[in-house]
């Protein structure tokens, strides 16, 4: 990055946030593959949006058709995935938006990577908590099945490592309970958190 000088342009970040009527913000899902990270995100994001809320939902799967498309599963592409969103995450921050992630996101380091990206009491984690059984059970995708057979390799939670949060701002358990409640209790930890 040597020779290029970083350029401070005339409108900014609390301008464009003044103008949307909110406080931007990263609310990271993680989790096990299954565990409800994207339902959980997409049912957050109908109710900020229902409340006027400018946000935009970042989702690993459809992340992976695009901008992240050169990559596969093994840590270092991992690593590779997470950072780039991170960098995405922190420009729509710069934007004013409400930004919403649901990645797997395995390990701890790059979490916090992106948690230091953006500014203090930016970065809301929300851990999916779901045990793999429930997960390998529900099988949405039947990605469990193929990795239990050996078709794939590097699943997280069979043959690849997932790192829980240790205090992550919101805890949610979910094994059973209907997807409205568990956006109620997101709704409640934001407020709570003076996030919104
Ligand atoms: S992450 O580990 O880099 O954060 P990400 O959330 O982008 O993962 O992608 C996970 C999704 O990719 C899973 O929900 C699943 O549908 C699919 N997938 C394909 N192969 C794997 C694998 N080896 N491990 C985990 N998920 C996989």
């Amino acid at each position: 990055m040597s020779n290029i000088v970083w350029h401070d342009h005339a409108v900014g970040k609390e301008r464009r946030a003044e103008q949307k009527g909110q406080k931007p913000l990263v609310i990271w899902f993680t989790g096990l593959s299954g565990a409800g990270k994207s339902t959980l995100a997409g049912a957050l994001e109908q109710a900020l949006a229902a409340a006027g809320k400018h946000t935009y939902l970042l989702d690993g799967d459809n992340v992976r058709h695009g901008l992240c498309g050169d990559l596969g599963f093994d840590d270092a592409a991992r690593q590779e995935n997470i950072r780039r969103v991170g960098e995405v995450a922190k420009l729509m921050v710069d934007a004013g938006l409400i930004v919403l992630t649901a990645f797997i996101s395995p390990f701890r380091a790059e979490r916090d990577l992106v948690r230091n990206l953006v500014g203090e009491g930016e970065f809301v984690e929300v851990f999916v908590d779901a045990p793999l059984s429930l997960c390998e059970e529900r099988d949405p995708k039947g990605l469990y099945k193929k990795a239990r057979a050996g078709e794939i390799r590097n699943f997280t939670g069979i043959d690849s490592a997932y790192e829980a949060p240790e205090s992550p701002e919101i805890h949610l358990l979910n094994a059973g309970k209907p997807v409205e409640a568990l956006v109620d209790e997101l709704l409640t930890a934001l407020r709570q958190g003076n996030y919104m």
